[in-house]
């Protein structure tokens, strides 16, 4: 059992973390400041847990970017000898289209947050980080399925803050030993946990394909508007690496697990599936999950988005022992009972 300090904890892809770890053992300390999430989200994880979990939860309402916020969560609960001994950070914000017209916000909360973060960890002596990256990183790719290898491109500020805080810990790794370092860079999470009881909630318009979906689904929003009808793919619709949440969560435990394991490390690691779908399949598949048929416009391209984004998984695999065991149909029934039974998300 490690205590944790897990930021951006009660986020969509923090919570079902947090869950996972916490039916491994792990004792949590969350610090979060709800700017884009519900405290409802941990009070039903803790639920889920059931009652193993009792007493090894503990949640912080605070900022990244405020070191009194951040002292006091590695200062939390801990006993002389027994500090935190891994950050798993994901707090951040995370909408390309805000990026673009709020840069400043998006560098100071990803980027100045995270070198905060960095500066407390040593200050605690806590050298060992799982950072959330983003198949954003790539930008336009060259080839698919996409490997880590592939040139580092991002094509908006969104991305270049997550491009900036890679290099950050690159440079952190390489100052003095100690450091144990994953950056895990995500393709495109959706689904929920199979309970139905926790999943993602955003706040006003959803910015992905997914979330948009389910709310035209449960009658929240008319209709899917496709982006582009000729893209060079089988259908004409773009085609992504969907990656269930549940697996997702499962794949920071695995590197959690391998950087405790190991001696120094810098690990930069796609997590996909290696499977790609259309929008269009994916709209098909919901439909099938629900019951009845989403509908859905074609439109217009949006600038900035490729034909193909698919994920080379092979090294996560090697490397962390890890890969996905989820398919289009389990995140379509996940997601749906999610929202189903949570119209209006954690409000409800
Ligand atoms: N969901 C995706 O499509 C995706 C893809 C690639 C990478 N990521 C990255 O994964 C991470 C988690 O994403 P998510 O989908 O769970 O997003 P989310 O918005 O649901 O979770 C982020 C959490 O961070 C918190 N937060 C934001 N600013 C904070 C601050 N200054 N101090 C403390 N807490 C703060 C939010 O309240 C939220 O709970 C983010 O860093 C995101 O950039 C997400």
């Amino acid at each position: 059992m490690a205590r944790l300090l897990i930021t951006g904890g009660a986020g969509f892809i923090g919570s079902h973390t947090a869950l996972v770890l916490l039916e491994a053992g792990h004792e949590l300390v969350v610090l979060d400041n709800y700017a884009n999430s519900s405290p409802e989200a941990l009070r039903r994880v803790l639920e889920l847990a059931g009652p193993e979990a009792e007493g090894r939860l503990q949640v912080i309402e605070g900022d990244i970017r405020r070191s009194t916020d951040l002292d006091r969560a590695f200062a939390a609960g801990a006993s002389p000898g027994a500090g935190v001994e891994a950050v798993i950070h994901f707090a951040g914000l995370k909408a390309v289209g805000e990026s673009v017209a709020e840069p400043l916000r998006y560098w100071d909360v990803n980027v100045n947050g995270s070198q905060r973060l960095l500066a407390a960890m040593r200050a605690h002596g806590c050298r060992t980080v799982v950072f959330s990256s983003s198949a954003t990183l790539y930008g336009y790719p060259e080839a698919v399925p996409i490997p880590e290898s592939a040139p580092i491109r991002p094509i908006n500020p969104y991305g270049h803050t997550k491009a900036a805080v890679e290099k950050m810990l690159s440079d952190v790794a390489a100052s003095e030993a100690g450091w144990r370092i994953a950056c895990l860079r995500y393709f495109n999470p959706v689904g929920a946990h199979p309970s139905g009881r926790i999943g993602e909630d955003p706040n006003g318009i959803p910015n992905n394909l997914f979330p948009f979906i389910s709310q035209v689904a449960v009658g929240r929003r008319e209709q899917v508007q496709v982006f582009g009808g000729d893209w060079p793919t089988s259908d004409g619709s773009g085609v992504r690496d969907y990656i269930h949440v549940m697996d997702l969560a499962e794949g920071h435990l695995a590197a959690l697990n391998t950087l405790l394991a190991g001696g120094d490390q810098l690990l930069q690691l796609n997590l996909g599936s290696g499977h790609g779908h259309s929008v269009l399949e994916v709209i098909e598949a919901f439909g099938r999950a629900c019951g009845r048929s989403i509908p859905h416009q074609i439109t217009q391209r949006r600038s900035g988005d490729a034909a193909i984004t698919v994920a080379d998984p092979s090294e996560a695999k090697r490397q962390l022992g890890w890969q996905t065991r989820r398919n289009l149909h389990d995140i379509c029934q996940d997601g749906w009972r999610w929202q189903h039974s949570n119209p209006g998300g954690y409000a409800t």
